[in-house]
């Protein structure tokens, strides 16, 4: 098993000020050797302020102030740029509500160690969970992950997942200058570019757990934009597929 080097947990917030303390601290203790980076969108409720604190108090924390609510694949671009900059080997996703737990990181660094150049904390493999949803939010998960199966033909099993972890090699491989996604489907965007480099996605199973406070930003525009796009990759991959199922 290699080693990894220096690890960058990216947590993007827009109004978390009720989840952020205890994110951070969650994985100040479970993976003390990393640092974070809160990426937020100058939250209305202050949570860019509470982020600050922690930031003077502790120098494995830094924070990125944006100037308004860009949606999270603008807010992991601008955090993985920096990370990148900055020198990390290894870049992590992660939700800042809770519903990804830190005591689970360990198991994403080691699929990584093993040899993978992306790690995914999947619900819809065997062994990975979801606690609390409600049966649309269940509805839509799996039948968005069913729907991008088929028309990307790519057999990861949680492309929208938002418990991952990158390789720094991998995220200069698949270039991200281009990329346009602004919402949830920036998820599947870097999965299906990571997929497309014949790289290596390894799937480990999570328990997701449904937030207790404050608010999800999932809404109609996201799934929207989801669909679109799924909908214009898969078409213009078809004859890519074509050319590989032909005798
Ligand atoms: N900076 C920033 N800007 N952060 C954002 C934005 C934004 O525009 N939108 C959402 N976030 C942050 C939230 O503050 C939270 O930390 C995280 O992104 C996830 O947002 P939620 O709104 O809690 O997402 P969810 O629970 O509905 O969705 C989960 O499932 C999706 C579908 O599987 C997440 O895990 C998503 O990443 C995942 O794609
Ligand atoms: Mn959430």
């Amino acid at each position: 098993m290699e080693t990894l080097g220096k690890v960058l947990v990216i947590v993007p917030t827009y109004n978390e000020r009720e989840n952020l303390p205890a994110i951070v601290e969650r994985l100040r203790s479970a993976v003390p050797e990393a640092d974070l980076l809160i990426a937020d969108d100058n939250s209305p409720d202050g949570t860019g302020k509470i982020a600050d604190e922690f930031a003077a108090a502790d120098d494995h924390i830094h924070v990125l102030h944006r100037e308004g609510k860009q949606g999270l694949g603008a807010a992991y671009l601008a955090g993985f740029a920096w990370g990148l900059e900055q020198g990390y080997d290894v870049l992590v996703e992660i939700d800042a509500d809770g519903s990804h737990q830190p005591e689970e990181l360990p198991k994403l660094l080691r699929a990584l160690a093993e040899g993978a150049d992306l790690a995914i904390g999947s619900r819809w493999v065997p062994g990975g969970k979801v606690v609390n949803w409600p049966a649309r939010r269940e509805f839509l998960s799996r039948g968005a992950n069913i729907y991008t199966r088929i028309m990307l033909g790519m057999h990861v099993r949680d492309a929208t997942a938002g418990f991952r972890a990158y390789r720094a090699a991998t995220l200069e491989k698949i270039g991200m200058a281009d990329v346009e996604s602004q919402g949830y489907c920036f998820q599947i965007d870097l999965t299906l570019r990571t997929a497309r480099q014949g790289l290596r996605v390894a799937e480990v199973p999570i328990t997701f757990v449904e937030r207790t406070q404050g608010h999800s930003k999932m809404g109609r525009a996201i799934v929207t934009e989801a669909l679109w796009r799924v909908t214009v990759w898969g078409v213009q991959g078809l004859p890519r597929r074509f050319r590989r199922t032909r005798p």
